[in-house]
């Protein structure tokens, strides 16, 4: 089931090569100063692993959903804040619009997000929505030819670098979840600002901002699908967000644990290479267990979305497991480190603070079981 496609094998190389000879010399200046990767980005664009899974007819790929986890893992062993710019705008972002979209849609917005021209933000959660995402208060108040958006935004990763915004907003509360609406909002529309950036943990080079919407006027033909069809968006489109969120959570754990390896092999402890002591063994065969067993729950969400078949419950025991274990597995690995481990020269310090979010965003742990168990009792 897991032969991996010359044309795979070919993607998962070409980021690989990509992420250690691009990503890899600045990513601890970029982490300390909270600096976003404009150059990286153009790279990625320019590659293609903006609009991996969108048709070539609108500027993507066209490639399938397991090239795209392999190349997110290849970046995220190294710089998962580039991981994430690229896992919102292809797996939220572009495949949202390219699956519900208008025609005009696509030739208007999806050819430039998946080309690289721009990147896309998607702005779901809200001061007191995040989890519980349908208690919006973004309303949407229609007006015939067009929408009036007010409300904020918050934790909205790319809030500054985008150029389009995916927004879900109430037009009518009595409706509930099935009030709401999700629109394609240019950013330069006027009463949109874009409010502080958060000075987080760990993902520092990308931005995450509030977003402030007054009066925001958003052509009728901006809205996706029919009226109301903004939550079951959010959350189709969150299903398959999950699996780009556990490949980079895998990718996190990889890469503190070939980190860890590889320093095992070279410290002398006790007159020999810590690798040769027993404790430290224990360590390394845990981590490899644990990273191969995410690494085959992400292939498995990927191959069945790839095969057009249910991956509601695969994609989200792939991102609780795959979380789970990038915390253990990059704890570990500063462990084996020791005091170095705990510094901002040695990449462990970093990616053991990158790998908390990955069990926050796109659901959190505790959402994802619910998640799955509800898959498990009804259906
Ligand atoms: N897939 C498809 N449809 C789903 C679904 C899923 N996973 N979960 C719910 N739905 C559908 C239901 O079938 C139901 O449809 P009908 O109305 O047609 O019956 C509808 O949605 C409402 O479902 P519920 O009544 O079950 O909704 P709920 O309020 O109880 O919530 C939830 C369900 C699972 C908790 C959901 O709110 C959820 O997933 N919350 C987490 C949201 C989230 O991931 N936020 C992250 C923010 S985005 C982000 O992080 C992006 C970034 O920048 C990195």
């Amino acid at each position: 089931m897991f032969e991996f496609t010359e044309e795979q094998l070919a993607v998962r190389d070409a980021a690989r090569d990509f992420a250690q000879m691009e990503l890899l010399p600045g990513v601890i200046e970029r982490d300390e100063k909270q600096q976003f990767p404009v150059e990286q980005v153009k790279m990625m664009a320019d590659l293609g692993f903006l609009g991996m899974m969108t048709s070539q007819d609108y500027g993507g790929g066209g490639m399938d959903t397991v090239s795209y986890v392999l190349a997110i893992e290849e970046i995220s062993k190294v710089d998962a804040s580039c991981a994430l710019i690229m896992s919102v705008n292809n797996s939220l972002v572009c495949w949202g619009i390219e699956r519900h979209g208008t025609e005009e849609q696509k030739q208007k917005y999806l050819t430039r997000l998946a080309s690289g021209e721009t990147i896309g933000a998607f702005c779901l959660s809200e001061p007191e929505a995040g989890s519980d995402s349908r208690s919006q208060k973004t309303s949407a108040i229609n007006q015939g030819d067009h929408y009036l958006l007010n409300g904020t935004k918050n934790w909205i990763t790319n809030g500054n670098s985008s150029g389009i915004c995916l927004v879900f907003a109430q037009s009518n509360p009595e409706l509930r979840h099935k009030g709401i609406n999700v629109f394609i909002v240019e950013k330069e529309s006027e009463g949109l600002v874009v409010g502080k950036k958060e000075n987080k943990m760990g993902i520092r080079s990308s931005d995450t901002h509030s977003i402030m919407f007054t009066d925001v006027k958003v052509p009728k033909a901006n809205r996706i699908g029919e009226d109301g069809f903004g939550f079951k968006f959010a959350m189709e489109v969150l299903n398959g967000g999950r699996i780009g969120i556990a490949s980079q959570a895998l990718g996190i754990a990889s890469g503190a644990y070939e980190l860890a390896l590889s320093y095992s092999k070279e410290r002398i402890a006790f007159g020999k290479p810590i690798a040769q002591h027993q404790a430290i063994q224990f360590k390394l065969a845990e981590m490899a267990t644990k990273i191969d067993a995410a690494r085959l729950l992400v292939l498995k969400a990927a191959r069945l979305k790839d095969e057009g078949r249910s991956f509601v419950k695969e994609s989200a025991m792939a991102k609780l497991y795959a979380s789970e274990i990038a915390q253990q597995v990059t704890n570990e690995a500063v462990q084996i480190h020791g005091g170095y481990g705990y510094v901002k020269e040695y990449h462990v310090e970093r990616l053991m603070r990158d790998a908390k979010i990955t069990q926050i965003y796109e659901g959190t742990s505790e959402i994802l079981k619910i998640v799955i168990s509800r898959e498990l009792l009804h259906r």
